[in-house]
């Protein structure tokens, strides 16, 4: 059991400058991630299948008022053939993610090939076992959610981007609401998913206090998994001209995932590629500090480019990120799903 952590003491970490303070806190999360979810570090193949979104969060560059990127959705066939691809290549986990629809003609096809990925590497693999599929496509209805459920996926990432009402609010349009993310997380734990969530730090407005509380929220929902990132301004954006608050959001960063390993040992907390974006050592930094999960991308090149949720340049290849992984002293375990450790404990408890 996690001793639990008071505000007052979070607060001293993320307000300190002290480089030796650092230092430790970065050791001390390490080793508690070896001690509760081990050495290994876990793969998920991300295929961006879409970049058609109705929602229009003033954050993103993917939203839909934003009328200078291309879009596109991958066929079915395409989506399939990549995630077969990736498993021949030696991937047991995939991240599928796309801008937001909750039109049933599209949550179908979802459906669809999640089954015929599931059914398909299943039959290709000889612990019968296949791809472990986690999804991260948005607020959905109950029954979608169900239905995605049942066609195979079995983890599911949903950030709260903050859980302060007041900034979701002033980083959201009118019509999107804080109840319903929320409610979408219990919908999502209530199914029987593994639950991810997360925030974006840096964002224009955001306190302290605020990240405070984003540490407390993640501990009170009992996440198993978490995705934390820099907020990286984006020039077709609402937000871009807003003034971002007072800290390097790199180092606030990585002083949250260090955190919330200590406060939550054993979750699944990834090393974000907006992490690895600002910063050229955000990889193997946010290893340090207690991730455990790396997400390489496998979008089709021609159409990266055009999955800009913020200014992306620098494209790491894949085999890279693995090569530096294992350079920094990481293993990298790509036959086991990596599951959440923390979804394995609270189904034994309940
Ligand atoms: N900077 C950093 N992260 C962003 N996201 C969206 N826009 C940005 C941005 N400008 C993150 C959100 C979302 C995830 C898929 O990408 O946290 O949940």
């Amino acid at each position: 059991m996690a001793k639990s952590w008071s505000d007052k003491e979070i607060t001293s970490i993320l307000s300190s400058r002290e480089p030796r303070m650092l230092d430790e806190l970065f050791d001390a999360a390490d080793r508690c991630r070896r001690d509760s979810v081990g050495p290994n570090v876990f793969l998920r193949g991300l295929i961006e299948f879409s970049n058609e979104c109705q929602r229009n969060c003033y954050y993103c560059g993917i939203r839909k008022g934003n009328l200078s990127i291309r879009r596109y959705r991958l066929t079915n066939y395409e989506i399939i053939a990549l995630a077969m691809s990736a498993f021949e290549g030696g991937y047991s986990s995939l991240t599928l993610q796309s801008g937001e629809s909750d039109e049933t003609r599209e949550i179908n096809e979802v459906v669809h090939f999640v089954q015929v990925i599931k059914a398909q590497s299943q039959a290709r693999d000889n612990t019968g076992q296949g791809l472990g599929i986690t999804l991260s496509i948005g607020e959905l209805t109950f029954d979608q959610y169900q239905a995605l459920w049942e066609a195979g996926a079995h983890r599911y990432l949903l950030r709260i981007e903050t859980s302060d009402r007041q900034l979701f609010s002033r980083i959201h349009p009118p019509g999107q609401y804080y109840d319903k993310r929320l409610h979408c997380l219990d919908a999502l734990k209530t199914i029987g998913y593994q639950v991810g969530t997360g925030i974006m730090v840096g964002l224009p407005g955001q306190s302290i206090e605020n990240l405070v509380r984003d540490l407390q929220f993640f501990v009170e929902r009992d996440i198993d998994m978490l995705g934390i990132g820099p907020y990286i301004p984006h020039p077709n954006t609402p937000l871009y001209k807003q003034p971002a608050f007072d800290f390097d959001p790199f180092i606030m960063t990585l002083k949250i995932i260090a955190l919330a390993r200590l406060m939550m040992p054993d979750i699944n907390i990834v090393c974000s590629t907006a992490l690895q974006i600002i910063n050229p050592r955000g990889l193997e930094l946010g290893l340090k500090a207690g991730a455990n999960i790396v997400m390489p991308v496998l979008t089709p090149e021609d159409n990266r480019g055009n999955y800009s949720l913020y200014i992306n340049k620098n494209y790491t290849q894949p085999q890279e990120l693995v090569d530096r992984i294992r350079m920094f002293g990481y293993e990298v375990d790509p036959w086991t799903w990596g599951d959440s450790r923390h979804y394995a404990a609270r189904q034994a408890q309940e």
